[in-house]
């Protein structure tokens, strides 16, 4: 190599030629690495006469430079077409319609029961629970229907053993909160139950809230205060509420209490049978006897109870007219709350 003419020759049909990074990194490494041509030829420099090596010299520097700039020009112009390539084959179409995932709701006996429980939660009442497979004894009992009791044919109810049933209602609850703690106590007891019982207004399990207040000295007219309050606050303030006498072996006296009906407001319709008024919990004050069962001094303490169902107020709050819609998992349906 003399002027560098073919150095330069074949250097630039190669770089023309090279497609891709990885090439015209090999023919950076060809020409300018340590074994590279031009490297070698400028290692040859030390050997040649005085008066050639500033010419030579100069001219290896300017091939080394001529080098550098056409691959940097180039491989600039490979990362511009790789990137409007890519650019291309990787164009997201924003005018496609997007994934649709459908989201989950609330169940509605689970959003009737959540307001429920913070209506009494502001009233000051705790939450208990208790276990669904239950002992005869506190399913029944304690809350004085003894074995025999005509009363326990009210309940349809599901044996497990002589003495373990699937508990029929919440009260048993009840029982459970007072042995546990003394008064003055007040709690809410929501929770599933279970009648062997099936109809457009009865499903083998439904959830009812059970509720109890005791202390030195509560009267019936506690009872009415909270149960108004709450279905004020449960239905509207203008719902009417009446307690119309009943009887439940754990309460005496005992009352049923019914709202105004807010299908016909009172006018009476089919859902209320023609009387204006719909039934919508039981209560009362606690039998001394279910007292003694537990221990308290029915001559210190009195108290209140009431049991509700949460699909039955359901039902009326959102005019459902078959309780079975709650349990057949319908999206449409469950999509209305
Ligand atoms: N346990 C009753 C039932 O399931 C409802 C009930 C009525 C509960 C009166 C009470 C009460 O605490 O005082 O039918």
């Amino acid at each position: 190599m003399r002027d560098g003419a073919s150095l330069k020759k074949s250097f630039l049909e190669e770089l023309t030629k090279a497609a891709s990074l990885t090439e015209i990194q090999q023919i950076r490494v060809k020409y300018l690495g340590k074994k590279g041509l031009l490297t070698s030829e400028l290692k040859t420099l030390s050997t040649l006469p005085a008066e050639e090596r500033r010419s030579f010299g100069k001219l290896i520097n300017e091939l080394k430079e001529l080098i550098e700039s056409e691959i940097a020009s180039k491989e600039s112009a490979l990362s511009q077409e790789d990137l409007r390539k890519r650019l291309v084959s990787e164009a997201i179409d924003i005018t496609l319609p997007g994934k649709y995932t459908p989201i989950g709701k609330e169940h509605p006996i689970n959003k009737v029961l959540r307001e429920i429980t913070e209506i009494f939660v502001t009233m000051g009442f705790g939450v208990e629970e208790g276990p669904e497979v239950e002992l005869d004894y506190y399913n029944f009992e304690a809350l004085n229907m003894p074995k025999n009791h005509p009363a326990r044919d009210m309940q349809d109810t599901f044996y497990i053993t002589e003495d373990t049933v699937l508990r029929t209602h919440t009260s048993p609850v009840q029982i459970r909160g007072m042995e546990k703690r003394k008064p003055p106590l007040r709690f809410i007891v929501p929770g599933k139950v279970y009648r062997c019982d099936a109809d457009i207004t009865h499903t083998p399990m439904f959830h009812q809230v059970e509720g109890l207040m005791v202390d030195t000295d509560i009267s019936f007219s506690d009872l009415k205060g909270v149960l108004e309050m709450f279905i004020h606050k449960m239905f509207s303030p203008e719902t009417p509420v009446r307690f119309r006498p009943s009887f439940f072996p754990f309460t005496e006296p005992s009352a049923e209490v019914d709202i105004g009906c807010i299908f016909c407001k009172g006018g009476g319709c089919q859902v209320c049978k023609g009387s204006g008024w719909l039934e919508i919990l039981g209560a009362g004050m606690v039998n001394p006897r279910v007292f003694e069962m537990v221990g308290y001094d029915p001559e210190v303490y009195t108290g209140f109870a009431f049991g509700m169902g949460v699909e039955r107020i359901t039902m009326l709050k959102y005019s459902i007219d078959d309780i079975r819609l709650f349990y057949e998992n319908d999206i449409r349906f469950l999509r209305q709350f």
